[in-house]
């Protein structure tokens, strides 16, 4: 018997961790699988998973720009995945179908706690309103936090987005310019860190003892984690998110958890 295969689809995807994460865990498991990476092609998404399944595939990752393609073309949506709008994971059933989950939300939940962030009761801001941020707002409130708010470039698609995620208030929604008081926890969410820039916030935004938590990461500080170095604040990134959401796709996959604190400890020396 061949190994059980699985890949990563994105375009570009040459530059993703993901196939190195999945043979750690592979490894770590002894899961007779492997895990490449294929750039997909834009217009046709669904045609790169159905040759993969043609030829055998399991299961795969997915990334930028086919989250919501991979939401579009699932038989079977998890009920997170519905009220995420996207997915990043899919799996084909026994029966043949597509069956699709999202796994970002509970690897940013994971990621906070293995870094001992208390969200209980927690003031959260999250600087955003695209598709990153859609997907972590339910675990978060799950988390029951003293106020989740999201701010914005763009007011009114935060306000819009605040109001999808919890109709009952319980998340709020602005631009930036309103911004006012302080956060135990600021999550940015934007793609700003990716071209180098801040969003405009103002001094006194991140509470003392405040944990700034980027879900980009790069081998130096993201200009956020700089500011937030900057004013006092314990900064953190994105990679353990990405380990975490990847063992929640394995365990879907393979029914079997592996241990996510050695791979980010390989994974840090590799950056
Ligand atoms: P993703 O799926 O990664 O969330 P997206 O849906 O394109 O991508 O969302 C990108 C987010 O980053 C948006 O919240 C965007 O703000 P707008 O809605 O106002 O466009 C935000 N963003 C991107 N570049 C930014 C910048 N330079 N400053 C502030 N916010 C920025």
């Amino acid at each position: 018997m061949s190994d059980d295969r699985y890949c990563v689809f994105g375009n570009p995807v040459a530059h993703s961790r993901s196939p190195r994460i999945h043979a750690l865990f592979a490894e770590q498991c002894g899961q007779a699988m492997t895990y490449e990476a294929i750039e997909a092609p834009r217009e046709d998404f669904a045609g790169a998973w159905h040759a993969f399944v043609a030829a055998g595939g399991c299961g795969a990752n997915v990334t930028v720009p086919f989250k919501e393609d991979a939401f579009r073309l699932a038989d079977v949506l998890s009920q997170r995945a519905r009220r995420a709008g996207a997915v990043n994971t899919l799996v084909r059933g026994r029966d043949g179908r597509t069956y699709a989950d999202t796994t970002d939300g509970v690897g940013l939940v994971r990621d906070l706690e293995a870094h001992g962030v208390a969200l209980e009761g927690a003031r959260i801001l999250i600087l955003g309103a695209g598709g990153a941020v859609r997907g972590v707002l339910d675990p978060l409130l799950a988390k029951a936090p003293r106020c989740l708010h999201i701010a914005n470039r763009t007011a009114s698609k935060a306000v819009r987005l605040a109001e999808e995620a919890s109709p009952e208030g319980r998340v709020t929604g602005g631009g930036y310019a309103e911004l006012d008081g302080a956060f135990d926890v600021i999550i940015n969410g934007t793609s700003a860190s990716l071209g180098g820039e801040l969003p405009p916030l103002p001094d006194t935004l991140l509470a003392a003892d405040g944990v700034a938590y980027d879900m980009m990461y790069a081998a130096e500080p993201t200009v956020f984690l700089q500011w937030a170095a900057a004013h006092g604040g314990r900064g953190i990134d994105g990679l353990g998110m990405l380990i975490e959401q990847a063992a929640e796709s394995f365990f879907l996959w393979r029914q079997v958890r592996p241990d996510t604190a050695p791979v980010r400890e390989t994974l840090r020396r590799e950056l």
